[in-house]
């Protein structure tokens, strides 16, 4: 199969899903307090996706049962909403939406806390989103896929934390995994070579301690620490240009070239 090298007319497509996943993740800011179950924000997106004319491309992929995946603390990815997962003042947490609109997917996800959290999670939390900027600039044509990684382990080893090797990012598009895979730790000018017109996702999960993840034993999803620290995570969509990048689940404009 190879990566595909998307058509306009399918980066349009894509480009249109993943600004709807990045509008649902500002949108569920609004709905963020104390004693609000994890389950009631997915319910929340899932309307907000639906209301929208999109799919949440989560519920029923391989039997998971959710329109978001939101992952507190010490859960890596994964994390199940639960009508038993109440937001409480200190928690952190990863929320991740992909939609599937018109039969193009879009996927982003980013962090969000409630009240005062310790310096050192805030300190993950800014470290994190610095990763995956680090590792969004490394996108260009001629460039490859392992400078990504590269640039992210890099930093994150410096200021302390540990690169998550078990999951990755991903092609994306036409399929919600699609190939590449994308590492978050690497080795530069090493992997396949980015051309314009390849879609993929650059979705760090940097944790507080040991890099390792168990996978919850009764949902068989929730990933957490193995260690019981804290981990974050930022995701958004990345289009090759011609020139070097366009963040397609931006919609704050802070990547405009
Ligand atoms: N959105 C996740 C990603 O970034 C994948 C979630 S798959 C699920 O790749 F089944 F756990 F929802
Ligand atoms: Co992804
Ligand atoms: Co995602």
């Amino acid at each position: 199969m190879g990566i595909i090298i998307k058509t306009p007319e399918q980066i349009a497509g894509i480009r249109k899903s993943s600004q709807l996943a990045g509008h649902a993740l500002e949108m569920i800011k609004g709905f963020i307090k104390e004693g609000v179950s994890t389950e009631t924000l997915d319910n929340i997106i899932e309307e907000y996706i639906r209301d929208h004319g999109a799919i949440p491309a989560t519920k029923g992929y391989n039997g998971y049962p959710k329109s978001s995946c939101i992952s507190l603390n010490e859960v890596v990815c994964h994390g199940i909403p639960s009508p038993d997962i109440i937001l409480k003042p200190g928690d952190i947490f990863n929320i991740d939406v992909t939609t599937i609109l018109d039969g193009y997917y879009g996927d982003t996800s980013k962090m969000y806390w409630l009240g005062e959290i310790t310096p050192k999670a805030k300190q993950l939390i800014d470290d994190t989103y610095h990763c995956m900027n680090l590792g969004i600039q490394q996108v260009k044509p001629g460039s490859y896929f392992g400078n990504i990684g590269f640039a992210i382990s890099r930093y994150a080893q410096a200021k302390g934390h540990s690169v998550v090797y078990e999951f990755c990012g991903h092609g994306v598009g036409i399929d919600f995994h699609e190939e590449p895979q994308v590492e978050h730790t690497g080795r530069r000018n090493t992997g396949p070579m980015m051309k314009p017109g390849m879609i993929f996702t650059i979705e760090p999960m940097i944790n507080e301690g040991k890099s390792r993840t168990k996978v919850d034993k009764h949902d068989g999803w929730t990933a957490r620490t193995i260690d019981g620290k804290l981990s974050a995570q930022y995701e958004h969509t990345i289009l090759v240009t011609e020139t070097g990048f366009e963040a397609l689940t931006d919609v704050t404009g802070e990547y405009s070239e």
